[in-house]
């Protein structure tokens, strides 16, 4: 049995309109014990079988477990000594601009029965006392049940997240733009070159912009990390970095396992619309190919027409949308 609410923080408040069956009990921890870590776990299978998905994203995993950051809250719905519901809030792992992160997980027998909405309601009620701002809560495969148990609970929907997929080896052959040589990232070397570009490219967009050396380091430590998969085009008028593509292969043990990730692909805008960003997912594709993965997979923002239409010409097919909510809490 898990060990949520036996640190002191208490019991979640949560809204008038959130009313659980006698029969569940909302907790809030921090830190998530081992105990807790493994009902999540359980819980987050069994709604994956039924779903066909997974519910919590990568970034509230990596919280889960390293032990959270601070200020990071677990909510736990418990019916006796079964875990039904888990909500997890973080403050945000990147550094522009700053947000609180969620997620929420519940028990396919327990939908409808206003644990989610309960739950929601308790990380907004730990951010409005731990330090108000935006939430951004995720939801992976969002139903319209989804979309009225956020509602409930005040956040709105606000961008959509493409899960595109396509067989590989990709049958496609990529003009080479003129002087452009491409080549693997040097760690060590290439990484203030790569912020400078990654940073114009993606100059509006709310988690891949406004990295910094931190948010990069960060990254290169993952395990996945593999330089030979992070390919730079380098341009020689004007002369400089033109465009990457970053891949990542999804290690054994996750979700994702084996699956190749067009983890982050880029231009510069001097050089956008000339057919880098083609050539470049290209050669991305080319390289998890050439390391054995057979289906390649990216997630791209549903409103990026730039890209999808990229990726659609390709041969990428939507396999699943997420949905981002938010909503400010003072
Ligand atoms: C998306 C991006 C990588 C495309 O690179 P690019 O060099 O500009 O694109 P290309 O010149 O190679 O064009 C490839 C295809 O993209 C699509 N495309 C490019 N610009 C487009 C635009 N403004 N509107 C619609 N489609 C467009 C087209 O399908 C084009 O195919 P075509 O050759 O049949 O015209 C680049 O625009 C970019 O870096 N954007 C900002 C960062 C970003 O959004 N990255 C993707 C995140 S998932």
């Amino acid at each position: 049995m898990g060990r949520a609410g036996g640190r002191g923080l208490g019991r979640m408040v949560h809204g008038a309109d959130a009313t659980v069956p006698d029969v569940i009990e909302i907790r809030s921890a921090h830190p998530v014990e081992r105990a807790d870590l493994d009902a999540i776990r359980t819980l987050h299978d069994t709604a994956a079988l039924a779903d066909g998905h997974e519910a919590l994203g990568s970034s509230v995993w990596r919280d889960l477990e390293t032990g959270g950051r601070p200020g990071s809250v677990g909510g736990f719905a418990f019916e006796g000594a079964q875990l039904v519901g888990y909500a997890h809030v973080t403050p945000s792992d990147n550094f522009s601009p700053p947000h609180w992160a969620a997620g929420i997980v519940v028990a396919p027998t327990r939908r409808g029965d206003s644990v989610a909405t309960a739950l929601l309601d308790g990380i907004v009620e730990h951010v409005r006392r731990t330090e108000p701002g935006e939430i951004v809560l995720w939801i992976l495969g969002p139903t319209d049940a989804d979309d009225q148990h956020a509602a409930a609970s005040g956040f709105e929907p606000s961008r959509d997240l493409l899960q595109m997929r396509v067989a590989l080896p990709l049958d496609v052959v990529a003009r080479e733009p003129d002087g452009i040589t491409v080549r693997r990232f040097l760690p060590g070397t290439d990484e203030a070159a790569w912020l400078a570009v990654n940073n114009r490219a993606f100059r509006n967009h709310p988690e891949q912009g406004g990295w910094i050396a931190s948010t990069l380091a960060h990254r290169m430590a993952e395990p996945w990390f593999d330089p030979d998969g992070f390919l730079l085009a380098w341009s020689t008028d004007p002369a400089g970095l033109a465009g990457f593509c970053w891949t990542k292969i999804h290690q054994p043990g996750s979700d994702d396992a084996g699956l190749g990730e067009i983890f982050v692909v880029g231009v510069d805008p001097t050089h956008q619309g000339t057919g880098l960003g083609r050539k470049l997912t290209v050669a991305g594709l080319g390289s998890l190919a050439a390391r054995g993965v057979r289906v390649g997979m990216l997630y791209v923002d549903g409103a990026n027409t730039a890209a999808v239409g990229l990726y659609r010409a390709l041969g990428f097919t939507v396999h699943r949308r997420d949905r981002a909510y938010q909503r400010e809490v003072r």
